[in-house]
């Protein structure tokens, strides 16, 4: 895993898009996974500047996001639906069709996530996961525990999820579903690079058993070691309780230029 930590959220933000601008430029037909929460709004907004000002061309571009709320419909304003539409679709150029989210609403869940699964395989399969991680270490909605060969599916929040979200709804847990559907830890393993970003103090025990732990399913995160393209993208709060942080830190300032996309 690579580790890259920056002064702040916005400069982890920035560069992290940096990769994504760059993959696009290379490869205008890129499959990008995207995630939601709250940590990559500033990426989102940094790929919106980029297309702005920098002509950045989402318009070959295919998107498949992690995770959505089971039994939210598409327009309800916590769903991750409205959540990528008003955060960053709507901002860019990429076509409806290409932008790919479960579907919380699916009668039959097993048949919509082994459709999810067909679909990413024949659109070539995912170039670069964006990924965030829960405050339990889970990636996408895949709470600890979940199985490393997992693939996209049902499952259900744990309690510390569920009182972590209810922020986005009013404070109220009652009304955060239990269920979702998520990309399975299989499905994002066989991404081939995944940039995980994590801001803030409250992350970096999670941070520190992603990288520096065991690799168990009780921190699915940990899963990520055994990636070979990963991209950690950390600020110092969420760095506070990695154990390596001058080999980290030695080993981005050492990069030979021609290595150095962020
Ligand atoms: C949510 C999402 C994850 C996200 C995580 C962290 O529940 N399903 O994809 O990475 O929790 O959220 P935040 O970035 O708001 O801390």
């Amino acid at each position: 895993m690579e580790i890259i930590i920056k002064r702040d959220a916005l400069s982890g933000s920035q560069a992290a898009a940096r990769v994504i601008a760059r993959l696009v430029r290379e490869k205008p037909t890129a499959v990008i996974g995207l995630a939601t929460g709250s940590t990559p709004l500033m990426l989102y907004n940094e790929l919106i500047r980029m297309h702005r000002e920098e002509g950045l061309d989402f318009s070959r571009v295919t998107t498949f996001n992690l995770d959505e709320y089971v039994g939210l419909p598409p327009d309800h304003a916590q769903s991750y639906h409205r959540f990528m539409w008003d955060n960053l679709f709507r901002h860019i150029n990429i076509v409806p069709e290409n932008a790919n989210i479960p579907d919380g609403m699916a009668k039959n869940i097993p048949a919509f996530c082994a459709v999810y699964e067909q679909a990413i395989v024949r659109a070539g399969g995912i170039d670069l996961q964006v990924l965030g991680i829960g405050s339990d270490g889970h990636v996408g909605f895949n709470e600890p525990t979940s199985s490393f060969a997992s693939r996209t599916r049902i499952k259900t929040l744990t309690r510390q999820t569920v009182a972590d979200n209810a922020r986005f709804f009013g404070g109220d847990e009652a009304k955060v579903p239990h269920h979702c559907i998520t990309m399975g830890i299989g499905t994002i393993m066989d991404a081939r690079m995944n940039l995980m970003l994590a801001f803030g103090e409250n992350k970096a025990e999670a941070v520190a058993a992603t990288v520096e732990g065991p690799v168990a399913s009780i921190m699915p995160a940990s899963i990520l070691q055994h990636h070979p393209a990963a991209k950690l993208f950390i600020d110092e709060a969420a760095a506070s309780r990695l154990k390596l942080t001058d080999y980290y830190r030695w080993v981005y300032d050492g990069k030979p230029s021609w290595q150095k996309d962020a």
